[in-house]
């Protein structure tokens, strides 16, 4: 009989709860306070522990992390307030299994019990380690992607809403299909579907279904992807891009987990895990007006940002070490190795396209590579890119006007003001756009922004 710890301050729900639980077949103990609740853990094995957020003295959410610290893989689910979505995200964060929010329903709460406590028997991630490359076929060991594969592998087996965000092309479908192989439901369908790319009136019936004749052209009954879906998981892609109707329609899909097909009167009953990805920023999507706050907060119950490349440089070589073999088996050539330049323009590079850009350069590079190593000659990077190089070299020329000057001034003072023009002659290059002056000068805007306050350029 798996045994089950309720921790709230209200006799009346730790009641309800044990009766209900009871019931299931499950052995029921009860703490009405989080410090007698951990004394409880500390000398029991107990397979789930329910618990409130809102308690006098040491609150849930607390309580949550010394479960984690006591043993980390006993699933524990919050119960939060309708209003609180904050500590949904907190909770879910701290490794909470999952929240119930109230009031809830009865068939609810036994359901996010039942696969909590086979969540615990089943949970077998491969251990993440700082020598760890590669991740359900997602390629790097940065901090950063291993930080990712952590939440990834924590969030994954649990069925709360997750909104992964990131530029175009930092790998978020990838981490979409990670979460769903990782997922209880990875036997079930992997649904997924681009937002963007479908205008209004046919995106409702895709995603709901409708019903014969609900408008012209429905010739017959059809079924959503939520249904086709059910059981499996939906990617909803580009989430940004859905107008207001849509944005309305999916809330209560996700509130009610039902929904009325086009057309349709009956109630169709969904159960499906839900990840969702965008390249806007949602937050300033909300503000602007476009994006439903409480879409949102049901959507990003866990928020899974994907960095850009360029903020992890050190994913570039394995990236390429993997793309090199990728493509070389697939065009049937062997380039199995680039050299230690071209890694170094690599390297340098800014990837505003992040790694489908890189993934791009390496395809290219070998199908114009005639040896068996990438030369930089075969790297076709962005035009800005080029358009640097050559200015970097005929200024190169103008800043060190003679060898006098430079054994007058020293190193220092010529590289400074080389440097001076060169920023200046992008800006004007550039009419002046401070972003553009700094992708042709191949560094960041920062730094960009950092150098002509210092060389107080006009
Ligand atoms: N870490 C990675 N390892 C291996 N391949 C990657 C990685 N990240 C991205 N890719 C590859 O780069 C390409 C783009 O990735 P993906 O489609 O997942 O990006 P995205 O973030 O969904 O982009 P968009 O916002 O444009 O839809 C794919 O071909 C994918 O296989
Ligand atoms: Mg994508």
């Amino acid at each position: 009989m798996p045994a089950i710890l309720v921790v709230d301050d209200e006799l009346s729900m730790r009641e309800f709860l044990k009766i209900l639980l009871d019931k299931e077949g499950y052995e029921v103990s009860t703490a009405s306070e989080a410090s007698s609740a951990i004394d409880l853990i500390k000398c029991q094995n107990f397979d789930l522990v329910i618990s409130d957020i809102k308690m006098p003295g040491m609150g849930g959410l607390s309580l949550l992390g010394k479960i984690k610290e006591i043993n980390s893989s006993l699933p524990v689910i919050m119960i939060t307030a309708f209003a609180s979505p904050d500590n949904a995200v907190i909770a879910m964060k701290r490794g909470a299994f999952d929240y119930i929010t109230k009031p809830f329903k009865v068939d609810e709460i036994i359901k996010i019990v039942k696969s909590a406590i086979s969540s615990a028997s089943t949970t077998t991630t491969d251990e993440i380690t700082s020598e760890t490359e590669s991740f359900e076929g997602i390629i790097g060991n940065s901090q950063e992607m291993l930080k990712i594969y952590n939440l990834i592998s924590r969030i994954a087996p649990t069925p709360a809403s997750i909104l992964i965000y990131g530029d175009s092309g930092t790998g978020k479908e990838l981490v979409a299909q990670a979460i769903h192989n990782l997922s209880k439901v990875r036997d079930k369908p992997f649904v997924p579907i681009t937002c963007s790319a479908i205008p209004e009136s046919l995106l409702e019936s895709e995603l709901f279904g409708h019903i014969k004749g609900a408008f012209t052209g429905a010739i017959s009954n059809k079924m959503g992807l939520f249904e086709l879906a059910d059981g499996g998981s939906v990617f909803l892609d580009e989430i940004g891009e859905l107008t207001p109707l849509i944005q309305t329609k999916l809330l209560r899909v996700l509130q009610e987990r039902e929904l009325k097909r086009v057309g349709g009167t009956d109630t169709i009953k969904v159960n499906v895990r839900i990840i969702a990805a965008t390249n806007k920023d949602l937050e300033e999507e909300i503000i602007a007006g476009r994006f439903r706050e409480d879409l949102f907060y049901r959507l990003a119950v866990v928020p899974l940002r994907v960095p850009p490349l360029r903020e992890r440089k050190g994913d570039v070589p394995l990236l390429v070490k993997h793309f090199l073999k990728k493509f070389s088996e697939k065009m049937d050539k062997d380039v199995q190795e680039i050299s230690s330049y071209a890694m170094k323009v690599l390297l340098e590079y800014d990837y505003p396209g992040n790694v489908r850009e890189l993934e791009n350069i390496i395809e290219r590079g070998i199908a114009l590579e005639s040896s068996k190593i990438i030369l930089p000659e075969s790297l076709t990077l962005s035009t800005y890119k080029k358009e640097g190089k050559t200015i970097e070299k005929s200024e190169a020329f103008i800043a060190v006007e003679s060898e006098d000057e430079l054994h007058n001034q020293g190193l220092d003072k010529v590289m400074a003001k080389l440097e001076k023009e060169m920023i200046e002659h992008a800006l004007v290059k550039t009419n002046n756009s401070k972003i553009r002056a700094a992708e042709l000068l191949k560094i960041s805007f920062r730094s960009l922004r950092y150098k002509v306050q210092k060389y107080d350029i006009k």
